[in-house]
Protein backbone atom coordinates (compact mmCIF):
# COMPACT_ATOMS: atom_id res chain seq x y z
CA UNK A 1 0.00 0.00 0.00
CA UNK A 2 2.56 2.59 1.05
CA UNK A 3 4.57 1.99 -1.78
CA UNK A 4 1.43 2.29 -4.78
CA UNK A 5 0.76 5.45 -2.54
CA UNK A 6 3.91 6.84 -3.20
CA UNK A 7 3.71 6.12 -6.84
CA UNK A 8 0.04 7.53 -7.25
CA UNK A 9 1.59 10.96 -5.80
CA UNK A 10 4.70 10.94 -7.97
CA UNK A 11 1.92 10.31 -11.12
CA UNK A 12 -0.57 12.37 -10.18
CA UNK A 13 2.22 15.94 -9.44
CA UNK A 14 1.42 15.74 -13.37
CA UNK A 15 -2.56 16.31 -12.84
CA UNK A 16 -2.05 19.02 -10.57
CA UNK A 17 -1.15 20.94 -13.93
CA UNK A 18 -4.66 20.41 -15.10
CA UNK A 19 -6.19 23.00 -12.42
CA UNK A 20 -5.65 26.29 -10.53
CA UNK A 21 -6.11 27.54 -6.73
CA UNK A 22 -9.08 29.23 -5.52
CA UNK A 23 -8.65 32.88 -5.60
CA UNK A 24 -11.92 34.53 -5.01
CA UNK A 25 -11.03 34.25 -1.47
CA UNK A 26 -7.65 36.06 -1.87
CA UNK A 27 -5.23 33.92 1.13
CA UNK A 28 -6.43 30.64 -0.87
CA UNK A 29 -4.36 32.05 -3.56
CA UNK A 30 -1.34 31.44 -1.91
CA UNK A 31 -1.01 27.68 -1.44
CA UNK A 32 0.95 25.86 -3.94
CA UNK A 33 -0.47 24.47 -6.75
CA UNK A 34 1.19 21.28 -7.30
CA UNK A 35 0.95 20.27 -3.56
CA UNK A 36 -0.28 16.38 -3.23
CA UNK A 37 -0.65 14.65 -0.31
CA UNK A 38 -3.05 11.72 1.08
CA UNK A 39 -3.63 10.07 4.56
CA UNK A 40 -5.46 6.79 4.59
CA UNK A 41 -6.59 5.50 8.21
CA UNK A 42 -8.42 2.11 8.88
CA UNK A 43 -10.50 1.20 11.52
CA UNK A 44 -8.31 -0.56 13.25
CA UNK A 45 -5.92 1.86 13.35
CA UNK A 46 -3.21 1.37 10.68
CA UNK A 47 -1.75 4.34 8.52
CA UNK A 48 -0.61 4.77 5.33
CA UNK A 49 0.13 8.53 4.23
CA UNK A 50 2.30 10.03 1.37
CA UNK A 51 3.42 13.57 -0.35
CA UNK A 52 2.17 16.59 1.70
CA UNK A 53 -0.24 14.94 4.03
CA UNK A 54 0.85 16.96 6.55
CA UNK A 55 0.64 20.25 5.64
CA UNK A 56 -2.15 22.49 6.92
CA UNK A 57 -4.82 23.89 4.60
CA UNK A 58 -8.04 24.98 5.51
CA UNK A 59 -11.28 22.88 6.00
CA UNK A 60 -14.40 25.29 3.81
CA UNK A 61 -16.56 22.95 2.19
CA UNK A 62 -15.55 20.03 4.17
CA UNK A 63 -17.16 21.87 7.31
CA UNK A 64 -20.25 21.65 5.95
CA UNK A 65 -20.85 18.38 7.07
CA UNK A 66 -19.33 19.00 10.69
CA UNK A 67 -22.06 21.33 11.08
CA UNK A 68 -24.60 19.07 9.63
CA UNK A 69 -24.00 16.68 12.31
CA UNK A 70 -24.09 19.09 14.73
CA UNK A 71 -27.38 20.57 13.92
CA UNK A 72 -28.59 17.15 14.25
CA UNK A 73 -27.70 16.54 18.04
CA UNK A 74 -29.11 19.95 18.06
CA UNK A 75 -32.22 19.56 16.52
CA UNK A 76 -35.07 17.29 15.81
CA UNK A 77 -34.13 16.10 12.23
CA UNK A 78 -37.43 16.94 10.77
CA UNK A 79 -36.86 20.84 11.84
CA UNK A 80 -33.63 21.01 10.58
CA UNK A 81 -34.45 19.31 7.12
CA UNK A 82 -37.54 21.99 7.30
CA UNK A 83 -34.99 24.56 6.67
CA UNK A 84 -32.63 22.75 3.93
CA UNK A 85 -33.81 19.84 1.67
CA UNK A 86 -32.30 16.91 -0.02
CA UNK A 87 -31.94 17.06 -3.21
CA UNK A 88 -28.83 17.58 -5.61
CA UNK A 89 -29.09 20.97 -7.18
CA UNK A 90 -27.22 20.73 -9.82
CA UNK A 91 -25.95 23.90 -9.95
CA UNK A 92 -22.32 25.42 -8.65
CA UNK A 93 -21.63 25.37 -4.87
CA UNK A 94 -21.93 29.15 -4.58
CA UNK A 95 -25.20 29.48 -6.73
CA UNK A 96 -27.92 31.59 -5.63
CA UNK A 97 -30.21 31.02 -8.98
CA UNK A 98 -32.80 28.64 -7.40
CA UNK A 99 -33.14 29.53 -3.74
CA UNK A 100 -36.24 32.00 -5.17
CA UNK A 101 -37.67 28.93 -6.69
CA UNK A 102 -37.54 26.42 -4.35
CA UNK A 103 -40.08 27.42 -2.14
CA UNK A 104 -37.22 29.14 -0.76
CA UNK A 105 -35.36 26.49 1.06
CA UNK A 106 -32.26 25.74 -0.17
CA UNK A 107 -31.52 22.20 -2.24
CA UNK A 108 -29.17 20.52 -0.09
CA UNK A 109 -26.89 21.09 3.26
CA UNK A 110 -23.30 21.27 0.91
CA UNK A 111 -24.09 24.22 -1.23
CA UNK A 112 -23.25 27.64 0.52
CA UNK A 113 -26.83 28.05 0.71
CA UNK A 114 -27.67 25.06 2.59
CA UNK A 115 -24.52 25.06 4.41
CA UNK A 116 -25.29 28.79 6.12
CA UNK A 117 -28.68 27.81 6.43
CA UNK A 118 -27.47 24.91 8.78
CA UNK A 119 -24.46 26.99 10.61
CA UNK A 120 -27.59 29.28 11.63
CA UNK A 121 -28.86 25.57 13.45
CA UNK A 122 -26.09 25.50 15.69
CA UNK A 123 -26.94 26.23 19.02
CA UNK A 124 -25.15 29.09 21.36
CA UNK A 125 -25.24 32.32 22.78
CA UNK A 126 -23.79 34.07 20.14
CA UNK A 127 -21.56 33.63 17.50
CA UNK A 128 -18.60 32.90 19.62
CA UNK A 129 -20.09 30.06 21.87
CA UNK A 130 -21.57 28.73 18.34
CA UNK A 131 -18.64 28.27 16.43
CA UNK A 132 -16.62 26.98 19.72
CA UNK A 133 -19.08 24.43 20.15
CA UNK A 134 -18.33 23.66 16.34
CA UNK A 135 -14.93 23.35 16.75
CA UNK A 136 -14.96 21.34 19.57
CA UNK A 137 -17.04 19.01 18.26
CA UNK A 138 -14.69 19.05 15.30
CA UNK A 139 -11.69 17.82 17.52
CA UNK A 140 -13.40 15.41 19.27
CA UNK A 141 -14.26 13.84 16.29
CA UNK A 142 -11.19 13.65 14.44
CA UNK A 143 -9.53 13.14 18.11
CA UNK A 144 -7.41 16.18 16.75
CA UNK A 145 -7.10 18.62 19.83
CA UNK A 146 -4.45 21.29 17.54
CA UNK A 147 -7.71 22.11 15.39
CA UNK A 148 -7.70 26.03 15.36
CA UNK A 149 -8.78 28.95 13.36
CA UNK A 150 -6.79 30.61 10.52
CA UNK A 151 -7.39 34.17 11.31
CA UNK A 152 -6.05 35.60 7.93
CA UNK A 153 -8.38 33.38 5.73
CA UNK A 154 -11.53 33.46 7.92
CA UNK A 155 -10.87 37.72 7.53
CA UNK A 156 -9.78 36.88 4.27
CA UNK A 157 -13.50 35.10 3.48
CA UNK A 158 -15.32 37.66 5.95
CA UNK A 159 -14.33 40.91 3.56
CA UNK A 160 -14.96 39.22 0.33
CA UNK A 161 -17.81 36.49 1.26
CA UNK A 162 -20.66 39.18 -0.58
CA UNK A 163 -22.27 36.64 -2.46
CA UNK A 164 -23.19 34.21 1.17
CA UNK A 165 -23.65 37.43 2.79
CA UNK A 166 -26.27 38.20 0.02
CA UNK A 167 -27.63 34.19 0.73
CA UNK A 168 -27.45 35.11 4.15
CA UNK A 169 -30.13 37.80 3.98
CA UNK A 170 -32.24 36.12 1.37
CA UNK A 171 -32.68 33.23 4.06
CA UNK A 172 -33.41 35.64 7.09
CA UNK A 173 -36.40 37.30 5.00
CA UNK A 174 -37.73 33.89 3.86
CA UNK A 175 -37.56 32.97 7.37
CA UNK A 176 -35.33 30.11 6.85
CA UNK A 177 -32.81 31.61 9.23
CA UNK A 178 -34.17 32.35 12.32
CA UNK A 179 -31.31 34.29 14.01
CA UNK A 180 -28.84 37.12 13.61
CA UNK A 181 -27.71 36.98 9.90
CA UNK A 182 -24.37 38.35 10.61
CA UNK A 183 -23.81 35.99 13.65
CA UNK A 184 -24.66 33.27 11.38
CA UNK A 185 -22.00 34.31 8.54
CA UNK A 186 -19.39 34.87 11.29
CA UNK A 187 -20.06 31.20 12.20
CA UNK A 188 -20.00 29.99 8.63
CA UNK A 189 -16.73 31.72 7.52
CA UNK A 190 -14.77 30.47 10.58
CA UNK A 191 -15.66 26.97 10.18
CA UNK A 192 -14.54 27.27 6.89
CA UNK A 193 -11.53 28.90 7.77
CA UNK A 194 -10.24 25.84 10.25
CA UNK A 195 -6.83 24.37 9.41
CA UNK A 196 -6.50 21.06 9.24
CA UNK A 197 -3.82 18.31 7.61
CA UNK A 198 -4.64 15.16 5.02
CA UNK A 199 -4.72 13.58 8.31
CA UNK A 200 -7.12 15.20 10.27
CA UNK A 201 -9.16 14.84 6.91
CA UNK A 202 -8.83 10.70 7.25
CA UNK A 203 -9.74 11.06 10.56
CA UNK A 204 -12.88 12.81 10.05
CA UNK A 205 -13.95 9.94 7.27
CA UNK A 206 -12.90 6.97 9.78
CA UNK A 207 -15.06 8.45 11.89
CA UNK A 208 -18.28 8.31 9.42
CA UNK A 209 -17.00 5.52 8.20
CA UNK A 210 -17.37 3.74 11.92
CA UNK A 211 -21.09 5.31 11.92
CA UNK A 212 -20.04 7.87 14.41
CA UNK A 213 -18.00 5.77 16.80
CA UNK A 214 -14.49 7.50 17.97
CA UNK A 215 -11.18 5.04 17.84
CA UNK A 216 -11.97 4.93 21.66
CA UNK A 217 -15.70 3.37 20.66
CA UNK A 218 -17.30 6.60 22.16
CA UNK A 219 -20.58 6.67 20.16
CA UNK A 220 -21.14 10.42 19.15
CA UNK A 221 -23.65 10.68 16.45
CA UNK A 222 -26.26 7.86 15.84
CA UNK A 223 -25.64 5.61 13.27
CA UNK A 224 -28.64 7.14 11.35
CA UNK A 225 -27.07 10.77 11.21
CA UNK A 226 -24.54 9.03 10.19
CA UNK A 227 -26.20 7.49 7.55
CA UNK A 228 -28.08 11.17 6.46
CA UNK A 229 -24.17 12.63 6.10
CA UNK A 230 -23.16 9.76 3.65
CA UNK A 231 -26.22 9.68 1.69
CA UNK A 232 -25.70 13.76 1.00
CA UNK A 233 -21.77 13.20 0.12
CA UNK A 234 -22.47 10.70 -2.25
CA UNK A 235 -25.75 12.61 -4.04
CA UNK A 236 -24.27 16.26 -3.45
CA UNK A 237 -20.45 15.97 -1.64
CA UNK A 238 -19.16 16.92 -5.04
CA UNK A 239 -21.88 20.23 -6.26
CA UNK A 240 -22.14 19.81 -9.61
CA UNK A 241 -19.63 16.69 -10.52
CA UNK A 242 -21.35 14.50 -7.70
CA UNK A 243 -22.89 12.41 -10.31
CA UNK A 244 -19.48 11.53 -12.73
CA UNK A 245 -17.65 11.70 -9.30
CA UNK A 246 -19.86 8.73 -8.22
CA UNK A 247 -19.30 7.26 -11.63
CA UNK A 248 -15.54 7.26 -11.48
CA UNK A 249 -14.85 6.78 -7.97
CA UNK A 250 -17.88 5.90 -5.73
CA UNK A 251 -17.09 6.76 -2.28
CA UNK A 252 -19.06 9.34 -0.06
CA UNK A 253 -17.01 12.22 -0.67
CA UNK A 254 -16.75 15.98 0.35
CA UNK A 255 -14.42 18.29 -1.51
CA UNK A 256 -13.17 22.23 -0.28
CA UNK A 257 -12.01 24.85 -2.45
CA UNK A 258 -8.74 24.69 0.20
CA UNK A 259 -7.87 20.96 -1.58
CA UNK A 260 -8.80 18.88 0.59
CA UNK A 261 -11.28 15.77 -0.07
CA UNK A 262 -12.45 13.58 2.54
CA UNK A 263 -13.82 10.19 1.02
CA UNK A 264 -15.39 7.26 3.73
CA UNK A 265 -14.80 3.81 3.06
CA UNK A 266 -18.02 2.73 5.09
CA UNK A 267 -16.90 0.49 7.92
CA UNK A 268 -13.46 0.14 6.55
CA UNK A 269 -11.31 3.60 6.27
CA UNK A 270 -11.32 6.92 5.92
CA UNK A 271 -9.70 8.85 3.22
CA UNK A 272 -7.91 12.64 3.40
CA UNK A 273 -6.53 14.38 0.62
CA UNK A 274 -4.70 17.33 -0.01
CA UNK A 275 -4.88 18.69 -3.87
CA UNK A 276 -5.21 22.52 -3.87
CA UNK A 277 -4.89 22.71 -7.75
CA UNK A 278 -9.21 23.17 -8.60
CA UNK A 279 -10.94 21.89 -11.79
CA UNK A 280 -13.85 24.50 -13.02
CA UNK A 281 -16.22 23.12 -10.32
CA UNK A 282 -13.88 23.66 -7.53
CA UNK A 283 -13.04 20.38 -7.27
CA UNK A 284 -9.55 19.35 -6.39
CA UNK A 285 -8.56 17.66 -10.02
CA UNK A 286 -5.35 15.76 -8.77
CA UNK A 287 -7.53 14.70 -5.49
CA UNK A 288 -10.12 13.07 -7.60
CA UNK A 289 -7.64 11.57 -10.39
CA UNK A 290 -5.87 9.64 -6.79
CA UNK A 291 -9.27 8.57 -5.07
CA UNK A 292 -10.34 6.99 -8.60
CA UNK A 293 -6.83 5.39 -8.92
CA UNK A 294 -7.08 3.91 -5.43
CA UNK A 295 -10.90 3.21 -6.24
CA UNK A 296 -9.73 0.86 -9.14
CA UNK A 297 -6.92 -0.69 -7.60
CA UNK A 298 -8.61 -1.68 -3.92
CA UNK A 299 -12.18 -2.16 -5.59
CA UNK A 300 -13.02 -0.28 -2.72
CA UNK A 301 -15.83 1.88 -4.19
CA UNK A 302 -19.40 1.44 -2.89
CA UNK A 303 -21.34 0.30 -6.26
O1 LIG B 1 -18.28 29.83 1.02
C1 LIG B 1 -17.30 29.63 0.31
O2 LIG B 1 -17.27 29.98 -0.85
C2 LIG B 1 -16.11 28.89 0.90
N1 LIG B 1 -15.90 29.27 2.24
C3 LIG B 1 -16.33 27.41 0.83
C4 LIG B 1 -16.59 26.90 -0.57
C5 LIG B 1 -16.07 25.55 -0.84
O3 LIG B 1 -15.18 25.04 -0.20
C6 LIG B 1 -16.63 24.90 -2.04
N2 LIG B 1 -16.04 23.61 -2.23
N3 LIG B 1 -15.46 23.06 -3.10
Amino acid sequence: MQEFLNKLIEKHKETTKLGKVANYIPELGKANPSDLGICIIDNDGTEFAAGDYNKKFTVQSISKIVALMLALLDNDEEYVFSKVGMEPSGDPFNSIKKLETSESKPYNPMINAGAIAVSSLIKGVDAKHRFNRLLEFFKKITEDPTLELNPSVYLSESETGNKNRAMGYFLKSEGIIEGNVEETLEVYFKQCSINVTARTIAKLGLFIANEGKTSTGEQLISPRISRIVKTLMVTCGMYDSSGEFAVRVGLPSKSGVGGGIVSVVPLEMGIGVYSPALDSKGNPVAGMALLEDICNEFKCRIF
